[in-house]
């Protein structure tokens, strides 16, 4: 803009200069103009120079909005994540933390398009409510990633999605829970946070599969922040109302080390040789030890590094290259019969 106009003034000032005549007065407050305009031009040339210089420094910034900061293992080792592979790449994180508040979330999103980011990634405490915060994206021009969790918005709406499928990985409990033959499967299911994509796929798998196969689910509660002390809490309290359960289906190994502590505190055996069977997800290092010792029966993963992998979608991206729009990510399950130290050993989270 200050460009423009200094060549405006340049353009009025050759005209005034031509039809003022050459007199000395005419002259001299010509060439004063002149110098002025020069000087705006020369300005507005450093500042538009300052302006490219920022712009092929190339430095890549990335909004990431993370759920929590201290949720659970699985966060902690997520951030890292993002953390080192982001350094790694050259690129500027800008990591904001919802703390659970949902309303936060979005507002933080906001800020973080205002600031001009060159790309968000979201990982929704809720998987509903994004749609205004996707559509101010992208009339930023600013390319929308989801990462872990899936959050529902129509595909013109998000660029990319590097998630798990997390209704797959409660599919892949139920059909283990089905070769275990029980004769009557009493279910705890103790879920994680209420509307997050995590706890909605594993809740509707673990829900269809009872009842497809006359499982009876005595307990059903989502733990706020997927909390590992609520979830003890609330074991022991159905332990000291006498509920009878022979399956814990913890959304994720902290909770289930939580039933585990509480079962433990009862004099209740659980694991492989136990009265109870132990099912968790996130397949954590120090959780897979717990499989290998037979604390826990199976636990399905679900895989937080997705550092690496929105690094090298961001750099496809970058080179102009097509991008699959929705990724699910590759994830195993460990069951106590067939884990092996190696496994254990080779994990790096
Ligand atoms: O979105 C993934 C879930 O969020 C993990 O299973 C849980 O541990 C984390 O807090």
């Amino acid at each position: 803009m200050k460009k423009m106009i200094s060549l405006l003034l340049v353009c009025v000032m050759a005209f005034s200069f031509t039809a003022c005549g050459n007199s000395a007065e005419t002259e001299e407050a010509d060439t004063a103009e002149v110098a002025v305009t020069e000087e705006t031009t020369e300005e507005a040339e450093t500042e538009e120079a300052t302006a490219e210089e920022v712009a092929t420094d190339g430095t890549i910034t990335v909004g990431v909005v993370q759920t929590n900061a201290n949720e659970s293992d699985w966060r902690t080792a997520n951030t890292k994540s993002f953390n080192e592979a982001f350094a790694e790449a050259g690129f500027e994180i800008k990591m904001v933390f919802g703390e659970g508040d949902h309303a936060k979330q979005i507002s933080q999103a906001q800020q973080l398009i205002q600031e001009e980011v060159d790309y968000l990634v979201v990982l929704g405490l809720q998987s509903a409510g994004w749609e205004d915060v996707a559509k101010a994206a992208k009339e930023a021009g600013i390319p929308f990633i989801m990462a872990d969790r899936k959050l529902e918005l129509s595909e013109d709406l998000y660029t990319a999605m590097v998630c798990s499928d997390f209704e797959a990985e409660g599919v892949k409990a139920v059909d283990w829970l089905k070769t275990q033959e029980l004769d009557a499967a009493k279910i705890v299911v103790l879920g994680g946070d209420t509307g997050s994509s995590a706890q909605l796929g594993r809740s509707k798998a673990i829900e269809d599969g009872a009842a497809a196969n006359g499982w009876e689910i005595v307990f059903n509660q989502n733990m706020k922040g997927w909390d590992e002390t609520l979830a003890k809490q609330a074991v022991a309290d159905l332990i000291a109302s006498g509920t009878e359960f022979n399956v814990i289906y913890a959304e994720n190994d902290n909770m289930a080390r939580g039933a585990c502590d509480a079962m433990d505190a009862a004099g209740i055996t659980y694991g492989k040789d136990g009265d109870v069977t132990v099912i968790a997800f996130d397949a954590n290092k120090w959780a897979l030890e717990y499989v290998l010792e037979g604390k826990f029966n199976l636990d399905v993963e679900c895989n937080p590094l997705h550092g690496p992998r929105i690094v090298e979608l961001i750099n496809s991206l970058e080179a102009g290259e097509v991008v699959e729009q929705n990724a699910y990510v590759d994830e195993e399950m460990f069951d106590c019969d067939t884990i092996t130290q190696e496994i254990v050993d080779a994990r790096s989270y």
